[in-house]
């Protein structure tokens, strides 16, 4: 008997997903470069899961792996995201027929999932890669999924791009181990062509890193206030409510009441922001997209400071967090977050939008925020109300002013009483909502100065057609 899926790559995403498979009754081939973690996968599963419906079989070659499996193949990798991917694939590619189904589950560049496909599957239109063609028609799906460790073992999001004919052979599977949105339904998309799986989490990861900066400076502000990790916690769980309810409130606050001992773990922890890229492409694919993304951007800066990379001799001022005497109250601080949020999740969609509407690919907003309602980790309270606010222009529009409004009163108040340099992420978001909102911008000035030095030509707001020139030199 051979079996239904393999998995290569077992580090805790991968082991995980292994293991919720085998949960959901699927016989699941696994393969690791070290068969150690090969080992420690089975054995887990064979402590925690006995009454697993299906079953885990570890392969020390990926031959016999290749072998174990039935046909058409299908075989998820879940490996880092670069050149390990290419190696991986040129490795399997003598090993697979025809219509067997690569599906690479990492956080892969959303243009090198384009590639492999072209590479893997072949097509009239790519000539230039004729040379790698093998015609053996293996599919390449490629797969966001979302949720972390617990995700991946007890139910992820899972965002998916490829031919339609390899996809109907494995939606069913990951439907299966699949989180569920607010309706019931498993959390897995269809976005169409294969790099839009890739590209959708990868707004997701950027709209994760700028909720995250948020939250973040929450804290911060917190702290300054004279507040202790326990009374932060407090303060988040309150937060935790409505639309801003969400897993990243959920485990903020478990983080800040950890303990390592008698003190609070969060305090040892050094404040040096790593990043695997996915908010960076996030961002170069905006610019060139032509979407403004200055949450994401803003956040992704922060961590790039955060690393203390300058090369030249910067000293820090101060380590310690003075406090000041000031005082936010709840609805202030549920303000600073919807505007976060709500600014974060806008800019991402205008990101998704675009990238539709440039490459046709197949991807929907509203089943986007619909597979984010479970399993991943920007799921908030904010997903279910989306719809809502996008269905009317009145409604989107009103939301949006009343909360500048109130995002500037308080960035006012920020700004006299804190010092405020850290909240980049809700500057960015007040900023954002002025340029959405705001109908005179000075942009008038600088097309005026693109005229005067490049002749670049302008539009008036009182006559159609094309203008140039008309100053005083
Ligand atoms: C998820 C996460 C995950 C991502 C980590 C780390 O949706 O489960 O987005 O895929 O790898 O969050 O990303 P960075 O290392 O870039 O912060």
């Amino acid at each position: 008997m051979k079996n239904n899926i393999g998995i290569i790559g077992l580090s805790t995403m991968g082991g995980n997903l292994a293991r919720n498979m085998a949960n959901k009754g699927y016989n699941v081939s696994l393969f690791n470069r070290t068969y150690q973690k090969t080992a420690d996968v089975l054995a887990i599963h064979d402590k925690f899961e006995l009454n697993s419906e299906g079953k885990l079989f570890g392969y020390e070659n990926i031959q016999s792996f290749v072998k174990s499996l039935e046909i058409p193949r299908k075989i998820i990798i879940l490996i880092k995201a670069g050149e390990a991917v290419d190696n991986l694939i040129e490795e399997l590619k003598p090993l697979l027929s025809e219509n067997d189904i690569i599906i690479d589950s990492g956080n892969s560049q959303w243009q090198d999932t384009m590639v492999r496909e072209m590479i893997l599957e072949g097509g009239e239109s790519y000539s230039e890669f004729e040379d790698e063609f093998e015609n053996k028609n293996i599919y390449f799906v490629g797969c966001g999924i979302s949720g972390g460790a617990e995700g991946a073992l007890h139910g992820p999001s899972i965002m998916l791009g490829g031919k339609l004919e390899a996809i109907s052979i494995i939606k069913p599977i990951f439907e299966k181990i699949a989180a569920k949105d607010a309706s019931g339904l498993p959390c897995v998309g269809y976005f169409g062509s294969n790099p839009s799986g890739h590209f959708v989490k990868m707004v997701h990861n950027g709209i994760e890193y700028a909720i995250m900066q948020g939250i973040a400076e929450i804290y911060l502000i917190l702290r300054q206030m004279g507040m202790d990790n326990e009374e932060i916690k407090a303060i988040i769980d309150q937060l935790n409510v409505g639309n801003n309810s969400s897993y990243l409130l959920d485990i903020t606050s478990k983080i800040l009441i950890s303990r390592l001992e008698d003190k609070f773990l969060l305090n040892f922890v050094e404040g040096k922001a790593k990043s695997k890229g996915t908010g960076l492409w996030a961002v170069e694919s905006a610019l060139e997209l032509g979407v403004p993304v200055p949450n994401i951007y803003a956040a992704v800066n922060h961590r790039l400071s955060s690393l203390e990379t300058s090369n030249f001799p910067v000293k820090k001022l101060d380590n310690s967090i003075p406090e000041k005497n000031f005082d936010l109250d709840l609805d202030q601080l549920k303000t600073f977050l919807d505007s976060i949020f709500l600014t974060s999740y806008v800019q991402g969609l205008e990101l998704l939008v675009a990238a539709q509407t440039n490459n046709n690919w197949g991807i929907d907003v509203h089943e986007v925020l619909r597979v984010w309602q479970g399993g991943c980790i920007i799921r908030s309270g904010w997903l279910e109300f989306f719809p809502k606010l996008l269905a009317s222009s009145e409604i989107y529009n009103q939301e949006l002013e009343s909360l500048l409004e109130k995002s500037v009163k308080l960035q006012q108040y920020l700004n006299l009483n804190y010092s405020s340099s850290n909240n980049i992420v809700f500057d960015s978001s007040v900023s954002y909502l002025k340029g959405l909102l705001f109908g005179i911008n000075g942009q008038n000035l600088i097309q005026a100065q693109r005229d005067y030095f490049g002749q670049h030509g302008y539009n008036r707001i009182d006559k159609a057609g094309d203008f140039t020139g008309g100053w005083k030199f």
